[in-house]
């Protein structure tokens, strides 16, 4: 019986949506474990489209449990919203088939304003945050004046926790020349729907437990990507949740030991949403054929994804970090017509060659990719699902980046399609 966890090994939008859709036909039990709505997932299955923000991919098929983990940040009205949302599209979510972690912190609207202030005067230091009030709810759950789910059962402990929590964000709001937040009238809102949020709401780590007890086969679906992450990631310009795959234990309460494959989602070629270093951005053409041909659009924000050559030191690198044991390559197609095709192999810092990205935000900007080039195939892969149908210099250009990133590559995805797939090895029976 294997468990597996699928992160993304770049900026975030590797095409997670497609993979995990698929994992989450054979999974029993699907385990969102970081982030919040700041994800996006798009799923059309039979014809209907799913956007996906905040419940876990399994929530759209027929017998499979949905499970939001203690490392997951909730807007209750968002969670209510999405539930509403894909219930009205013929799809049945009820305490049965959906958990919340009781331990899940909250995402207020103080946060979200907060998001949007500090974004709003940051001026050059700006992150390009998705402006859902993520990083504020992680700074409180740290701070360890969070509102969890928990939270929701009494009254009394409700106003407690409020007060707590609004005398910290109402300082910073008076030093902003910003209006007090009013207590009373978010607990009410608060208390309104607790009932309805709380009758989800169990002890994740149990259920857990139960599972492999039943040998149920969970999918632990990641979102953003490594190079996001506040610790591995190209900091500050990164999320505020542990993106690697370890964080799938911790962010739902289970041991390291139940994770048994590591999937990383891997773009064909590189994209970014929102501020920060980017080795191999293209603003020339070659950069607009990319985001045009891969749609490049953001899913929850619509905003224009950065596009550049795929970086092979940076995906090395987050491969190591994260421990990956396979990579689903992705839009590959999108590549089918260039003349020619770049992999960065080193940097270049100050004059010296280096084979990692540095720590330093300066120094992260600074580096020079050094490419090796490949020639393009000039014809279409799109639908191919045998990689001996794949042209030759397709071949080589999968071969020679996996060589390079010192991993195997599980899967190729040639179209959007989910079965215009090459399987070269199931994570969940290897
Ligand atoms: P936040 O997560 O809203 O705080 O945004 C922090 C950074 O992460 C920004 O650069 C966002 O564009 C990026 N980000 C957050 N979620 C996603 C995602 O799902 N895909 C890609 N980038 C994301």
């Amino acid at each position: 019986m294997k468990n597996v966890v699928v992160v993304g090994s770049q900026w975030g939008d590797e095409g997670k949506g497609k993979i995990v859709d698929w994992l989450s036909s054979e999974a029993d039990v699907v385990i969102r474990f970081q982030g919040g709505h700041n994800a996006g997932h798009t799923l059309v299955i039979d014809g209907i489209t799913y956007k996906l923000r905040l419940l876990p991919s399994g929530i759209v098929r027929k017998n499979k449990i949905s499970v939001i983990g203690n490392g997951v940040v909730v807007d209750p009205w968002a969670f209510l919203e999405e539930i509403k949302e894909i219930k009205s599209k013929g799809v049945e979510i009820s305490e049965k088939n959906l958990i919340l972690s009781e331990a899940a912190n909250l995402i207020l609207p103080f946060h979200r304003e907060m998001d949007e202030i500090r974004e709003d005067t940051a001026g050059k230091a700006k992150i390009g945050t998705t402006r859902r009030g993520i990083g504020p709810a992680y700074e409180d759950k740290v701070g360890r004046r969070s509102i969890r789910v928990m939270d929701l059962i009494s009254e009394e402990n409700l106003n407690h926790r409020l007060e707590t929590v609004l005398m910290h964000h109402n300082a910073i709001r008076k030093g902003l020349g910003k209006e007090i937040f009013q207590k009373d009238q978010l607990k009410k809102e608060l208390l309104e729907i607790a009932p309805e949020i709380l009758k989800y709401s169990q002890p994740v780590w149990k259920k857990i437990d139960e599972f492999k007890q039943q040998k149920k086969k969970i999918l632990f679906e990641g979102a953003q990507g490594i190079l996001l992450d506040v610790d591995h990631g190209t900091y500050p310009f990164v999320t505020s949740s542990n993106t690697v795959a370890s964080s799938a234990a911790t962010g739902s309460g289970c041991g390291p030991n139940s994770i048994n494959y590591v999937l990383g989602i891997t773009k064909a070629y590189t994209t970014r949403v929102g501020e920060g270093p980017f080795p191999t951005e293209l603003t020339d053409s070659i950069g607009e054929q990319l985001g045009q041909k891969g749609k490049e659009f953001g899913t929850v924000t619509s905003r224009k994804r950065r596009c550049g050559w795929f970086d092979g030191v940076l995906v090395r690198q987050t491969i190591k970090i994260s421990g990956i044991d396979g990579i689903a390559l992705t839009k590959l197609d999108v590549l089918d017509e260039l003349d020619e095709i770049k992999i960065c192999i080193a940097y270049k810092l100050d004059g010296k060659k280096i084979d990692y990205l540095p720590a330093a935000v300066d120094d992260q900007l600074k580096v020079i990719p050094i490419y090796k080039t490949f020639k393009g195939w000039k014809s279409s892969t799109k639908g191919i699902k045998n990689f001996n149908d794949l042209p030759i210099n397709a071949k080589n250009y999968v071969s020679e980046l996996a060589k390079f990133i010192e991993t195997k590559i599980s899967s190729i995805s040639t179209s959007p399609e989910r079965n215009d797939t090459i399987l070269i090895e199931d994570p969940f029976n290897n």
